[in-house]
């Protein structure tokens, strides 16, 4: 079984990224990338590399060379996946807001949205392989769809997979190139052969895992629970370093070098963002009280507890600081996207961050390299502001153009994404604009502790008790 033609519905932040890559590598394979959204298949297509929908550093490169050869951007959804031999499903899942497991199980409509239309538009033998990340056992969901398809109609067959994504946003383009490992999930061997068949082309297949289905999905949740337990596990340290005087990054040097836990995912910040962790975690939560394991569940619960803990704090002790009121108080805010490298602000930890504080009457300045005013207002449920208005006690946020247009007149910076723009700033410069006594809170540690204070500002920084 060779794979020709393949088609992923979806062309997100996972979907497009992933396409561009296989295109890239597999030439001999025509890749079409479907989605319903005309904008971002526009945006997709622009002849502008950067403009494409999705900031990810070295995309640009990738889909120049595939664009228009053997990887396409389009909106006919059915045409592709009648002419497919593989279909990916990379379509978003966010958790559920209302009804049956609000807040924790993931809304599956538009995964179930996409089985129907493969059942009803595929033709001959089509492999579905699920890459959006899903609770486990929501293969099998796509499974009785297709297989309902099969009965109706003889001349069709599936199989579904599951290709979990491990690719972190940022470094999405080396993590697809050179990935720790890919992971297949499946019942049928020719099916499971023929998509390792594909990432062979450029992964070694010592890395290519073969796994059954259930294994596969759970891996998923699984690694990203890992991860995001270790943040939360360094941030409760930093509060405890800042109540006592040791610093996180010492504790985490000591702690990293010992090769049982090693040395990454130890940055104590804001708490962890993005579209996976905490939905992954509240789906492995909703999975262990469904199978009555409520420990299991409270114990990963707690995780994401901590994590909604820290960003609360960081807003908390903000307003301390600046003498218990921020009403009224021009505030810099460094960094929208939930890490750097990245457009991206779902579960972004300056979300909560600002949120707390606009409830507390602060006018916001939001810098950011790549995030859109327009996402900001999205994400804060508050459009910007025209002017400052200061006297009237309510929050409120603009966008500033520059770090410089940022400060001006402002008692405090706050840095929550570590871009790298913000780890070599001119502190004296910058200083010099702002009201006094002047802050800087550096919950991502990037800034030069020596260089801020010269400067004259008095500096918070994630989990050091030194003040
Ligand atoms: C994550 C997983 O890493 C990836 O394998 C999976 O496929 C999707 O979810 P992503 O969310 O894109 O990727 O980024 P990641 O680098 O994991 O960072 C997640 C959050 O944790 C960010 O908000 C980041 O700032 C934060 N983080 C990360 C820390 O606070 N400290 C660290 O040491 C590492
Ligand atoms: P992810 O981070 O998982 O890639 P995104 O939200 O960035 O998630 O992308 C998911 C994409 O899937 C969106 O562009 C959305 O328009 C698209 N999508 C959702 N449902 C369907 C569907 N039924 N058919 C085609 N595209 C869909």
């Amino acid at each position: 079984m060779t794979i020709q033609r393949i088609c992923c519905i979806g062309a997100g932040y996972v979907g497009g990224p992933t396409m561009a890559v296989i295109a890239d590598r597999c030439p001999e394979i025509e890749v079409t990338v479907v989605d319903i959204n005309q904008a971002r298949i526009d945006a997709w297509n622009d002849a502008d590399l950067s403009r494409l929908p999705v900031y990810e550093p070295g995309l640009d490169a990738v889909v120049g060379r595939a664009r228009g050869r053997n990887l396409t951007f389009s909106t006919a959804v059915e045409a592709t996946v009648a002419s497919a031999d593989m279909v990916f499903i990379s379509v978003n899942t966010p958790t559920k807001t209302k009804g049956l497991g609000a807040g924790q199980a993931s809304d599956l409509r538009w995964v179930e949205a996409c089985a129907r239309t493969v059942a009803k538009a595929a033709t001959g033998h089509t492999i579905v392989v699920e890459k959006s990340t899903l609770p486990v056992r929501t293969a099998a969901a796509i499974k009785t769809i297709l297989e309902a398809a099969q009965e109706d109609d003889q001349q069709r067959c599936f199989s579904v997979l599951s290709n979990p994504e491990f690719l972190a946003e940022g470094t999405a383009i080396r993590d697809l190139e050179a990935p720790d490992r890919v992971l297949i999930g499946g019942e049928d061997a020719a099916s499971i052969e023929a998509l390792a068949a594909v990432y062979s082309h450029w992964v070694d297949e010592a890395k290519i895992l073969r796994t059954n289905l259930w294994s596969s999905e759970l891996s998923k949740l699984t690694a990203n629970a890992f991860l995001a337990q270790r943040i939360s596990s360094i941030n409760s340290v930093a509060a405890l370093c800042e109540a006592t005087g040791a610093d996180v990054r010492e504790v985490a040097r000591a702690i990293g070098t010992d090769s049982r836990i090693g040395p990454k995912f130890l940055n104590a910040g804001p708490g962890f963002g993005g579209s996976c962790f905490q939905k992954d975690i509240l789906n492995l939560v909703y999975l262990c009280r469904h199978f009555g394991l409520p420990e299991v569940a409270d114990y990963w619960e707690s995780v994401v507890a901590l994590n909604t803990w820290q960003q609360h704090r960081i807003a908390q002790l903000v307003v301390q600081k600046l003498f218990g009121t921020v009403t009224g108080k021009r505030l810099a805010i460094f960094g929208f996207a939930f890490k750097a490298d990245t457009n991206d602000t779902r579960e972004a930890p300056a979300i909560r961050i600002c949120g707390d504080l606009l409830e507390e009457g602060a006018q916001l300045a939001i810098h950011d390299p790549k995030v859109e005013p327009a996402q900001m207002a999205r994400d804060l449920k508050q459009e910007a502001a025209a002017a400052a208005d200061v006297l009237s006690g309510t929050g409120s946020w603009a966008l500033a153009e520059s770090v410089e247009e940022a400060v001006s007149g402002a008692d405090a910076v706050l840095i929550l994404t570590e871009w790298n723009v913000y780890r070599n700033l001119n502190w004296a410069e910058l200083a010099g604009r702002m009201r006094k006594p002047a802050w800087l809170f550096d919950a991502r540690a990037v800034a030069d502790p020596a260089v801020v204070r010269a400067a004259g500002l008095t500096l918070w920084r994630v989990g050091d008790g030194e003040d």
